[in-house]
């Protein structure tokens, strides 16, 4: 597809498989709210007609994911899968050591209980919300780094994922011998799905040898960001995916990774790092609570769907849809005058929801008020990324419309556009809301909350 020139870049795919999508009543979905506690992880999915609450294990498999599943070998020890993903991922990355965990988040439990701990800091361009719990549970201290240009939503610089190098080298001057990583997150999910630029993972990487600090990826979305540097970093776009993927990870010491994002897999992530000491102890702690180490907490058919995935992400024309499709939503809202995180990135649309619903004061959660009018409208689902997520780390009030891998076609996102035409029209009747009753970590999950006002 890549020397086809028209506007219209159409899913570069066919539907082999389908699953009815539920419709429901606005008195039925204003029920469901008040029992949910208007909290919409607490909406059953049947009640959801669309999903954009995550790009996170929602992805629709290839035939060819199907296909590997029935390859999976279910050997407790030294299964055949094993070395499928560990070939794929060593293929891309290059580390020496491929640990499998259940899904991202146990990577990052493991990894930060090898290397964290009281006294510890670990910088990054901004920790994704489990990243920082995880890092904080260990007892170290979890510190968001992002480049100024990052705070300027409505601005369109290319690579809003850097990390700031100077803000990095003050705390390296400081701190080094307390630093046991520097972590990046590609694509900088929690400040909208922005990319880190090559030469801001080099500058990066220079830095940290200075300080003996090793680099480590958060690698969920690493396809989407390799793609970005193609297209937007100078002299890139002669370079396939692939080959940036490689350079990308060999600035690095070692990767996490979500198979649940870029991978296609419904479940799934891995460590993988070079260090053979860290290595040692994390395939220890793995053995602990995830499984032995070839199978860590999956099944020999995920393996085999997650190996498959990683190979069909580097696919140029699903990258090219990838991005032209989210970036049609964002447009579309743009349209109607409500202002996004600029430019948009390539796995949801975030709403400025502080400037969109600027009656609503942050400590009332207009994040979370955009969120509930889009489930009562027609029953779309989005996700609050602002006070109520993060509290008071709180740097933005966002909602995100996460797009699930090749899921939703074009005319779902065109209804969804319609949708938020009715919203923008009834905006300054949408009340804030408070809090009645949330745990104190990870509060957004379960917390139960009231319309004011
Ligand atoms: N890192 C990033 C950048 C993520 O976005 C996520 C999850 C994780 C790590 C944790 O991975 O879910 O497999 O344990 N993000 C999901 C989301 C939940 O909706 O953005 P996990």
């Amino acid at each position: 597809m890549s020397e086809w020139n028209y506007r219209t870049i159409i899913e570069p795919f066919k539907i082999k498989m389908v699953e009815p999508i539920p419709f429901t009543t606005a008195a039925e979905r204003q029920a469901w709210l008040k029992k949910a506690g208007y909290n919409l992880f607490n909406i059953p999915a049947e009640k959801v007609t669309i999903d954009l609450l995550t790009d996170s294990g929602t992805s629709a498999m290839s035939a060819l994911q199907w296909s590997a599943l029935m390859r999976g070998d279910e050997s407790y020890a030294g299964a055949k899968s094993f070395f499928v993903l560990e070939g794929m991922v060593k293929r891309i990355m290059g580390y020496s050591h491929v640990i499998p965990v259940h899904q991202g988040r146990a990577a990052e439990r493991i990894l930060f209980s090898v290397v964290g701990g009281k006294g510890k800091i670990v910088p990054g361009n901004t920790h994704f919300d489990t990243t920082r719990a995880n890092i904080t549970a260990s007892g170290a201290q979890a510190v968001d780094l992002p480049c100024p240009e990052a705070a300027a939503s409505q601005d369109d610089y290319p690579f809003k994922g850097n990390i700031s190098l100077e803000a990095l080298e003050r705390l390296l001057k400081a701190k080094s011998q307390n630093i046991p990583l520097c972590l990046m997150t590609l694509t900088n999910n929690a400040l909208g799905g922005q990319p880190a630029s090559l030469e801001n993972l080099r500058q990066t990487k220079k830095l940290l040898k200075k300080y003996k600090v090793p680099l480590f990826i958060d690698a969920a979305r690493f396809a989407e960001n390799a793609y970005f540097i193609k297209i937007r970093e100078k002299g890139m776009s002669g370079k396939t995916v692939e080959e940036i993927a490689r350079e990308i990870f060999s600035l690095a010491d070692g990767a996490m990774m979500s198979a649940k994002k870029d991978a296609f897999a419904n479940i799934g992530g891995f460590l993988a790092l070079n260090d053979p000491a860290w290595a040692q102890k994390a395939r220890n702690l793995l053995i602990l609570t995830e499984g032995f180490p070839t199978y860590g907490g999956l099944a020999g058919r995920d393996l085999e769907a997650i190996a498959q995935g990683l190979l069909e992400v580097l696919d140029e024309d699903y990258l090219k849809y990838r991005l032209r499709s989210t970036a049609y939503l964002g447009e579309g809202l743009q349209r109607l005058g409500i202002p996004i995180i600029c430019p948009v990135g390539a796995h949801a649309v975030y709403i400025d929801a502080k400037e969109f619903l600027a009656h609503i004061a942050p400590k009332k959660f207009p994040g979370h008020s955009l969120a509930v009018a889009l489930y009562l409208e027609a029953g779309i689902r989005s996700c609050e990324l602002g006070s109520l997520m993060f509290g008071q780390d709180a740097k933005m009030e966002l909602v995100r419309l996460a797009i699930p891998r090749r899921v939703y076609t074009q005319s779902h996102i065109d209804w969804v556009i319609e949708v938020f035409e009715r919203i923008v029209n009834k905006k300054e009747t949408l009340p804030g809301f408070r809090i009645v009753s949330a745990p104190k970590e990870l509060r957004h999950f379960t917390a139960r909350l009231a319309p004011v006002g």
